[in-house]
């Protein structure tokens, strides 16, 4: 495995590649979540490069970005044993200059849900993402269903600035008893672990409530507001695939988002209905 930390070496690489290229953006702290998007990516293309970079610019004032959990010795591991064939760790000063352009999400469907909670999010995210896909020009880049509006909103800037990539959405991966795997789940003690699972669990109950027969998107969020009144709910909402808002599920079309606080950590979870 080739470890790159400047910009212009990822480039040079990327270009002697003939075959197809799969890039896996992550943050690092890998999990089985992104192992999995790692494993589809090697096996879909001829190379397979993955990013590991805590993009300060996704953060807001007061989150996490300091805490935010740093693994490198493990990460390289886990990527060599994966089969990855070049990990690109750049530092903060080689991705951005002290003054330089941003990016803006969409108004609406950048600054609802996540967005409304954490503004100016995903400009960040869009920033790294669209400086990571310039470099890496990858044939498919993979992206977990997890942060399911982050998915949308790249697939709606690779669309609307003609990017080349396939993006290739991902399944969730859970713990056996459910719980969406995270970077952030390290900060869960055993109490709040407990509490945690009434994320998937409100999302298992909706699901359930609709195989019978409940299309009301009114009654599902109560529903699933009276589950996770243990926790601190940011928002329970129910879309299309496109993010508007609906009143009626529309089967193989809708997704049902949940954030919490559990504790000081957030977290999110959601299910493709
Ligand atoms: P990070 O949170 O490290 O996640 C990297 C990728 O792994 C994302 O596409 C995310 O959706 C996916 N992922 C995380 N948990 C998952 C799970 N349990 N099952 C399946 N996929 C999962 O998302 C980011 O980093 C950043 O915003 C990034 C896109 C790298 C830009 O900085």
């Amino acid at each position: 495995m080739i470890q790159i930390t400047d910009p212009k070496s990822l480039q040079n690489y990327r270009n002697k590649i003939q075959e197809n290229v799969g890039f896996v953006p992550t943050m690092g702290a890998l999990h089985e979540g992104h192992i999995s998007l790692i494993k589809k990516s090697i096996t879909e293309n001829g190379k397979t490069i993955v990013s590991i970079f805590v993009n300060p610019t996704q953060f807001l004032p007061g989150e996490d970005l300091d805490a935010y959990p740093r693994k490198l010795q493990a990460d390289l591991k886990i990527c060599e044993l994966a089969g990855v064939d070049c990990l690109f760790m750049p530092d903060i000063q080689e991705m951005y200059e002290k003054d330089e352009l941003s990016i803006k999400a969409p108004k609406i469907k950048g600054y609802i849900l996540e967005g409304y909670n954490r503004p100016g999010h995903f400009d960040g995210v869009l920033q790294i993402v669209l400086k990571l896909l310039n470099l890496t020009k990858p044939t498919n880049a993979y992206f977990g269903k997890k942060d399911a509006q982050q998915l949308f909103l790249i697939q709606n800037m690779v669309k609307h600035l003609f990017l080349e990539t396939t993006i290739v959405p991902c399944e969730i991966v859970r713990e056996h008893d459910g719980l969406a795997l995270s970077s952030r789940n390290v900060y869960l003690n055993e109490q709040e672990r407990q509490d945690a699972l009434l994320l998937s669990k409100s999302l298992k109950t909706a699901t359930k409530r609709i195989i019978e027969g409940e299309r009301d998107t009114e009654t599902i969020r109560k529903i699933m507001l009276e589950i996770l009144s243990p926790t601190a709910v940011e928002y329970v909402q129910i879309v299309d695939r496109e993010f508007n808002y609906i009143q009626e599920i529309q089967i193989n079309n809708s997704i049902i988002l949940v954030a919490a606080r559990v504790g000081t950590t957030r977290l999110i979870d959601n299910i493709w209905v």
